[in-house]
């Protein structure tokens, strides 16, 4: 029992720092996009929006599809947690979908206000995110000392 154990807390502890090295890449395109929306031309701001959108689309397919589906069977008592958490997604990622119209319409300075919502939005879920997999890390330790 003890190396099965180990095995689920190693497979918790890889997926949660693989979520978190994740989250801290993204904080640089939403920087970029920022930067070019405070002064750049409309084509760099498009580029910029939809290389973020891509990667926060990555992102959230891969906790979707892999990380949460994982949990759930190790863990299933955490269930409602994770919808809460894919639920995020979804208003996430009609956040940055408001960004890219805006942008698309050559409305800078709206894009700017909208970007700044999504990106504390996206910080305040991250942290949530990252809170919920630290604990079910130090759960899973005590439950198998
Ligand atoms: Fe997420
Ligand atoms: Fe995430």
């Amino acid at each position: 029992m003890e190396t099965v154990g180990t095995e689920l807390r190693d497979h918790l502890k890889r997926a949660s720092d693989q979520i978190q090295a994740q989250h801290r890449r993204l904080e640089p395109l939403f920087e970029d996009l920022s930067g070019v929306l405070e002064g750049g031309s409309s084509r760099d701001a498009q580029t910029a929006a939809f290389r973020l959108d891509g990667a926060v689309k990555a992102h959230f397919l891969l906790e979707e599809e892999v990380v949460f589906p994982a949990i759930r069977g190790l863990r299933p008592e955490h269930q409602v947690e994770l919808e809460l958490l894919a639920g995020d997604h979804g208003s996430l990622s009609q956040g940055l979908q408001t960004v890219i119209d805006q942008i698309l319409k050559g409305q800078l300075d709206l894009a700017a206000g909208s970007l700044e919502s999504c990106r504390l939005a996206m910080k305040d879920h991250e942290h949530r995110e990252e809170a919920f997999l630290g604990g079910l890390d130090s759960a899973e330790s005590e439950r198998t000392l």
